[in-house]
C-alpha cells in the first residue's frame, strides 16, 4: 500500500487551518469514513486513526501496529454532545473532570454503549474517550464525522511517535495516509483515568497532573500500582497496555536515580556514576547512550575532555541537544527543572539511541512533581524497571 503524506502549512493563533490544508485535511477524513487508516497529529502524540465504530477499522488498527487486540484503543470525539451516545453511564464525577481537561491530554475511561464495537475496546465493557485540542486532530475529525478510534501511532512496543517522520518510518507501507502537523507540544500520551468504578483511578500519568487532578476532584487521586512499578507476574494491571513493553529503546536501559536533595549535589553524584559506569562500558568496547538534563551532560563532557577524549561532535534534532563520541552518544533534554522539556524530548531521544545502535542506555531519573511524574513513569517503562541508585 502507498501512504500518502499530507503536509500542512500549519495553522494560525485562533487554530484555524488554511483552504488548502483543510483540502487536504478532506481527503484524510474521507479515508477515516471509509473504513481507511490515518496517522495524524494531537497535542500528545501522533494517533493512529481509524473509524472507532467500523470492527473492520479497529482489526486493521491491530494489524497496522502489530498490536495485541486485547489491548483496547482510546476513542477520540469534539464535542461534549459526542460523550452521551457513547457510554451508558456518565457519571457526576466524569462530568467534572470531563468539564475541567477537555478539550486537552486526557483521557476517561467509563461504561461503553451499544454503539461502541468490543473490537475498539479489545472486549471490555469500558471505552476511552478523549477530546484533543490539537487544531488539526479536531478538523479532522469534525470533517470525519464520526468518533475517531487512535492508539498512539508507533509500532507496538516502540517509543510514541511525535513527528511525522516518526510515524512515517513505523507505518509507512501500513496506513493509508500520513498527516504531517509538525512536532508534538506536549510529547508524552494523555493522562487516563478510570471513571467507570467506585473511585477514580489514574491510570497513566500525563500532562494533567496530580496536583491538577487533585484541584478539581478536591482530594487525592488513587493511583494504579501499575504506574509507579514494573508488575509482578501474576498482577494484572487496570489499563491492559500497561502490562506489555513499551516505549523500549532496542538497547537494554538503566535509570540512574539520585537521592532528592539539593541540585547542585545530587547533580554530580548522577555524573560520577554516569562516567563511572561509561568508562567501564567504553574498556569493554561498548557503545554507550547518555540521557541526562543539560547539568549532568555538562559535567560529564568536561570529565571526558579533561581525560583527553576528543572533543565531541554536537548536532540538533528538533529541540533535542546531541554530543558525539566515538564510544558514546549524549543526549540533553533540557535542564533538569524543566520537565516540560524533558516530555517533549524524551521519545525522539530514544527512537534516535536506535538510530545509533547504542548496547547500553544510561538515563537520569527526574523529580516526580507535576509532569515529571509522567516522564519519570515512561522512563522506567523504557528501562523495564531497571534502577539503581547514584
Ligand atoms: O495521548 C494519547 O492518549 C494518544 C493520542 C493519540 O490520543 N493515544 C494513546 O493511545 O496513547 P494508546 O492506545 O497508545 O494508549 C492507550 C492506553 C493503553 O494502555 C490501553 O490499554 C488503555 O489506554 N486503555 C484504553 N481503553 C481502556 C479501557 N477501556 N480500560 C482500561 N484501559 C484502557
Ligand atoms: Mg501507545
Amino acid at each position: 500500500m502507498d501512504t500518502a503524506l499530507y503536509e500542512l502549512n500549519g495553522y494560525n493563533s485562533e487554530g484555524a487551518l488554511s483552504p488548502e490544508d483543510l483540502e487536504k485535511l478532506r481527503e484524510a477524513a474521507a479515508i477515516l469514513r471509509d473504513g481507511g487508516l490515518v496517522a495524524f497529529p494531537t497535542e500528545t502524540v501522533y494517533g493512529l486513526g481509524g473509524n472507532a465504530l467500523m470492527k473492520d477499522a479497529s482489526r486493521r488498527i491491530y494489524a497496522a501496529k502489530g498490536r495485541p487486540s486485547d489491548n483496547p484503543l482510546i476513542v477520540h470525539i469534539t464535542e461534549f454532545e459526542d460523550i452521551e451516545p457513547l457510554v451508558s453511564v456518565y457519571s457526576d464525577e466524569a462530568r467534572k473532570l470531563a468539564e475541567a481537561f477537555w478539550p486537552g491530554p486526557f483521557t476517561l475511561i467509563m461504561p461503553k454503549s451499544e454503539l461502541v464495537p468490543h473490537e475498539t475496546t479489545g472486549g471490555l465493557d469500558t471505552v476511552a474517550l478523549r477530546m484533543p485540542s490539537h487544531p488539526v486532530a479536531r478538523e479532522l475529525i469534525r470533517l470525519a464525522g464520526v468518533p475517531v478510534a487512535a492508539p498512539s501511532a508507533n509500532t507496538s512496543g516502540r517509543p510514541s511517535t511525535t513527528t511525522a517522520a516518526h510515524c512515517m518510518e513505523d507505518l509507512k507501507g501500513r496506513v493509508e495516509a500520513v498527516v504531517d502537523g509538525g512536532s508534538c507540544t506536549i510529547g508524552l500520551e494523555s493522562t487516563i483515568v478510570d471513571v467507570s468504578g467506585e473511585e477514580p483511578v489514574l491510570l497513566r500519568p500525563g500532562a494533567v497532573t496530580r496536583e491538577m487532578l487533585r484541584e478539581a476532584l478536591g482530594r487525592d487521586i488513587a493511583v494504579d500500582p501499575a504506574v509507579k512499578k514494573p508488575l509482578e507476574k501474576d498482577e494484572h494491571p487496570k489499563a491492559p497496555g500497561m502490562k506489555y513493553r513499551h516505549y523500549a529503546p532496542k538497547a537494554p536501559m538503566i535509570i540512574i536515580e539520585a537521592e532528592a536533595g539539593e541540585g547542585a549535589d545530587r547533580e554530580s553524584r548522577t555524573a560520577e556514576r554516569m562516567i563511572e559506569l561509561a568508562l567501564r562500558e567504553r574498556s569493554e568496547g561498548r557503545k554507550l547512550g547518555l540521557i541526562a538534563s543539560s547539568e549532568v551532560c555538562g559535567l560529564v563532557l568536561e570529565a571526558l575532555s579533561e581525560e583527553g577524549t576528543g572533543a565531541p561532535e554536537s548536532r540538533r534534532l528538533g529541540s533535542l541537544h546531541i554530543y558525539d563520541t566515538e564510544s558514546m552518544v549524549i543526549m540533553d533534554l533540557g535542564r533538569s527543572t524543566q520537565e516540560k522539556s524533558w516530555a517533549h524530548e524524551l521519545f525522539a531521544a530514544l527512537r534516535e539511541m536506535d538510530e545509533e545502535d547504542v548496547d547500553r542506555i544510561l538515563a537520569e531519573g527526574v523529580d516526580e512533581n507535576d509532569i515529571g511524574f509522567a516522564v519519570m513513569n515512561r522512563l522506567r517503562k523504557a528501562a523495564g524497571g531497571n534502577v539503581i541508585k547514584a
